[in-house]
């Protein structure tokens, strides 16, 4: 997501005049603070939501006091009870279930509310989290609305999970790509088809995908014109930027197969030492025994015996 905040995120903020905003997943809170920075500059207030803390809590801390507070839990769990914003950037558990309520959860308070709609930015309607689950903690998910699941790496052109190698091999995924309730941007798109009258959407094919829900009721606000614009115009452009994202998925499946390989071969070499360790201390112990062993023999102490009696004959003798 915060690869989006200067072109994409901030403008459309701006335009929008925020004095609310609410981000789902800070992670690196790298986002965060451009953001709480952001509603200093507007005189805005920002929710973040995240089970985990930032990882730039620290140097977050004076920003976060003045301009935001923090939720450390899971937004089905607070979002509910929030005052509606003015905009939610959303970029938490990239599943079904969790991004589909948030979206019914962020409806449902607009309208008991009767609030102005507000713009939802999202991350990750793109490969490789359109068509697929994936769960921070499964055991948050329902077990009804999970998708068969296992911790493996993902493939653009395979729909199984693969254990031994593709991208993001350390995370939880569906199973399988694809099929009803799968998904970041079927949650989407089912969320539409509830409500297709209410809200319009545009997309970005780069960077895992951004998507932008606009309510029809906003169509003619200039931040919902710069949205359409941003994801209409160009054509060519935007087709190139698709392929563009595709080589980018290619390597970075790459360099995750490399890094894992240089692990294994590390693991190898590290493995080998602690053999050769080991080895070589088994011989230490057994040629101490061996000492011990001819130290004890009656043979040894004969020796011992005979050298301390050639040494007093040396002392006794004139001149020794
Ligand atoms: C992809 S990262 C967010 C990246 C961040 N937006 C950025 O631009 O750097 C996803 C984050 O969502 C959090 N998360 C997972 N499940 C969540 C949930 N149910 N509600 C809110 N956040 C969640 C994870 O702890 C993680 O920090």
């Amino acid at each position: 997501m915060r690869r989006f905040w200067a072109d994409v995120t901030e403008p459309i903020l701006r335009q929008r005049d925020v004095r609310r905003v609410v981000e789902i997943g800070s992670q690196s809170g790298e986002s965060t603070r451009r953001l709480l920075e952001l509603c200093g500059e507007l005189g805005a207030h920002a929710d973040i939501i995240d089970p985990l803390p930032p990882e730039n809590q620290d140097a977050l801390g004076s920003l976060m006091a003045r301009h935001g507070t923090l939720h450390l839990a899971r937004s089905l769990d607070v979002l509910g009870q929030l005052p509606v914003a003015d905009a939610y950037l959303i970029d938490g558990d990239h599943n079904w279930h969790t991004v589909h309520h948030e979206l019914l959860a962020i409806d449902a308070r607009v309208r008991e509310t009767e609030s102005r709609p507000p713009v939802i930015l999202m991350h990750d309607v793109g490969w490789p989290y359109a068509r697929r689950d994936l769960y921070y903690d499964p055991a948050t998910v329902p077990a009804e609305a999970r998708q068969p699941f296992l911790r493996a790496g993902v493939h653009p052109d395979r729909p199984d999970a693969d254990p031994s190698g593709g991208m993001n091999r350390h995370l939880t995924h569906a199973k399988l790509e694809g099929g009803p309730r799968n998904g970041v941007l079927t949650a989407v798109e089912d969320f539409l088809a509830l409500r297709p009258e209410a809200y319009r959407w545009w997309s970005l094919p780069v960077f895992h995908g951004y998507g932008c829900l606009v309510a029809t009721s906003e169509l003619e606000a200039p931040y919902a014109q710069t949205i359409a614009r941003l994801c209409t115009e160009n054509a060519p452009l935007l087709s190139l930027a698709a392929k563009v994202e595709r080589g980018r998925v290619e390597a970075l499946i790459a360099v995750e197969a490399g890094r894992y390989q240089q692990r294994a071969e590390r693991a190898s070499l590290e493995a080998g030492f602690a053999r050769r360790e080991l080895e070589l201390k088994a011989q230490i112990k057994k040629l101490e025994a061996r000492i011990q062993e001819i130290e004890g023999s009656r043979g040894y102490q004969a020796l011992e015996q005979a050298r301390a009696v050639r040494r007093r004959l040396r002392r006794l003798r004139p001149g020794g």
